[in-house]
């Protein structure tokens, strides 16, 4: 492995460690039951992902504490995205607060999203207890990675429409879906336009503006 790739790790290690503190903190701002259930759902599976990628860090010889320049970088994104949430709070508007940490989470998942994709092609390139360490992080968190990026997605823009007083379809159709795929995500999109159409209130005001 090389040292870009070994960044990489440091990186996506810090992001799981951020991503606990980025869900302690928006399961609080959490105000739809589906929503928070979901969220302190994700909160445990992001607690498992930082433990599999410590196991990797064991196998692999290598400190887990070691700062690098990336992995500050990321630290300082994640304790931003937790003041952001705290600022939400304290301004005692629930429905915005919800809305911010959904974009939060949003912004966190893209980052861990991204590290668990480019973890899986080096993968492929290693050889060996690297490989093999890897890969089976990798297959262990893929698909939990998936739904954290694109369900949250889905709130996020449905708690918006919600909130601008249009149609939007609650728990998102991505939700309903079990999506764990980007054509997935952007299918369930797509889908939502079938759902709201016929709605009366929101919806048929969403209609005709
Ligand atoms: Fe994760």
């Amino acid at each position: 492995m090389n040292e870009q790739m070994e960044s990489l790790l440091y990186e996506a290690l810090e992001t799981e460690i951020g991503g606990v503190q980025v869900y302690t903190n928006a399961v609080r701002c959490a105000q739809n039951d589906e929503l928070r259930e979901e969220w302190e759902k994700y909160l445990e599976q992001t607690m498992r992902h930082e433990e599999i990628l410590r196991e990797v860090f064991e196998t692999l010889g290598l400190d887990a504490d070691k700062e690098t320049p990336g992995r500050k970088v990321v630290r300082h994104i994640g304790e931003s995205l937790v003041q952001a949430m705290t600022m939400a709070l304290k301004e005692g508007e629930p429905e915005a607060a919800q809305i911010v940490a959904a974009e939060c989470v949003v912004l966190a998942e893209t980052k861990d999203h991204q590290n668990w994709e480019l973890l899986g092609e080096i993968a492929k390139k290693l050889a060996g207890k690297e490989k093999k360490a890897i890969s089976d992080a990798h297959g262990e968190v893929e698909d939990e990675e998936d739904e954290h990026l694109y369900h949250t997605q889905g709130w996020s823009r449905e708690l918006w429409l919600d909130h601008l007083g249009l149609a939007a379809v609650l728990p998102p159709p991505e939700e309903k879906k079990d999506v764990k795929t980007a054509i997935g995500a952007a299918r369930a999109k797509q889908s939502r336009k079938e759902m709201t159409r016929g709605r009366k209130g929101r919806a048929a005001h969403a209609e005709t503006s």
